[in-house]
């Protein structure tokens, strides 16, 4: 699909994405230990039409290393798992306070602040339940475990929530701010891409030049949150605008301004499709996914 001449993104995602779903849907069935509500509230947060964009990623990397997209759907649920934990956590009250996500009621707002907690615990350690027991073999399983694990922890994702709350980094400037946004956001993006090329047995070249994609790619996608946060639309975003300055977040156009935040996040794309080069037309998938992260409106 990827080395076809008319390579739609639209229809790869859409397809990528029923994929994901049937499979989240089935990993969070759970048996009778697990309480009713609590079931409902992680399903209700998971299966939110979000845009899939990192188990995606996860599937594209693996095929452009030549990979069956089939061998690392349970990486992507995984990734999906605890990108959708880190976005209950984020909206508590605690963090950022948020009322809507995804077009719904924020889970805390629909279950309790207690069950939006326990929601992320169960789908954090879910991920790595299903990342050890579904990926083979066994060796390629545990390596993936660390690195997911190292990105989503202390010094990556956890790390970036806790400076992007730190009031002592709203001041901040440029390298501040980008290396929150490379912790909170772009660990995430980054390892998505590595698990694809560690199921898919990538040699390190190609390794190499997913992270460096990742890189910009990850900086990009949140310069691109931090934009559409002042000049997005609520509705289309399934999220509120303007959250970011009533917080007193130190974000991309609140440093270099709409125009050349949006420059910066085109030059990081541009580059990081340059470093796509070695996959040639089997990097097609991930030349498209970074044009859409640029351009998108939710
Ligand atoms: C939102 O991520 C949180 C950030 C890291 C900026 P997404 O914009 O990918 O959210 P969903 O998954 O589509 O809801
Ligand atoms: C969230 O960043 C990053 C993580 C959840 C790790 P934001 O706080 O900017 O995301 P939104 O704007 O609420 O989606
Ligand atoms: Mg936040
Ligand atoms: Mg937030
Ligand atoms: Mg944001």
């Amino acid at each position: 699909m990827i080395e076809s001449a008319a390579f739609s993104l639209d229809c790869y995602c859409q397809a990528a994405r029923e994929k994901i779903d049937r499979q989240l849907s089935e990993y969070t069935q759970f048996d009778d230990g697990c309480p009713d509500h609590l079931r409902e509230a992680i399903r209700y947060s998971l299966l939110a039409p979000g845009k899939r964009l990192r188990p995606t990623l996860v599937l594209l990397a693996a095929e452009a290393c030549g990979a069956e997209a089939d061998a690392a759907l349970p990486a992507a649920c995984a990734v999906e798992m605890v990108h959708a934990y880190s976005l209950v956590h984020d909206d508590l009250p605690a963090m950022d306070d948020d009322d809507l996500r995804r077009g719904r009621p924020t889970c805390h707002k629909a279950f309790g602040e207690a069950v939006a907690i326990l929601v992320g615990d169960a789908l954090l350690t879910l991920a790595f339940e299903v990342l050890a027991r579904d990926t083979q073999p066994p060796k390629v399983a545990a390596r993936c475990c660390a690195l997911l694990g190292r990105a989503a922890g202390a010094a990556q994702l956890v790390g970036g929530q806790a400076d992007d709350l730190n009031e002592q980094f709203s001041g901040g400037g440029l390298e501040t701010l980008e290396a929150i946004h490379r912790r909170k956001t772009g660990a995430i993006l980054r390892v998505s891409l590595e698990l694809g090329a560690v199921v898919a047995s990538a040699s390190d070249k190609e390794r190499e030049a997913l992270l460096k994609y990742g890189q910009g790619l990850g900086l990009a996608f949140q310069i691109t949150d931090d934009l559409l946060d002042v000049t997005g639309d609520a509705q289309a975003m399934g999220k509120r605008a303007g959250k970011d300055s009533d917080h007193g977040k130190l974000t991309f156009p609140g440093i270099l301004g709409i125009e050349e935040s949006k420059r910066r996040a085109e030059t990081l794309v541009a580059d990081a499709c340059q470093a796509l080069e070695p996959f040639a037309a089997r990097g097609e998938g991930l030349q498209a996914l970074a044009q859409y992260v640029l351009n998108r409106n939710h």
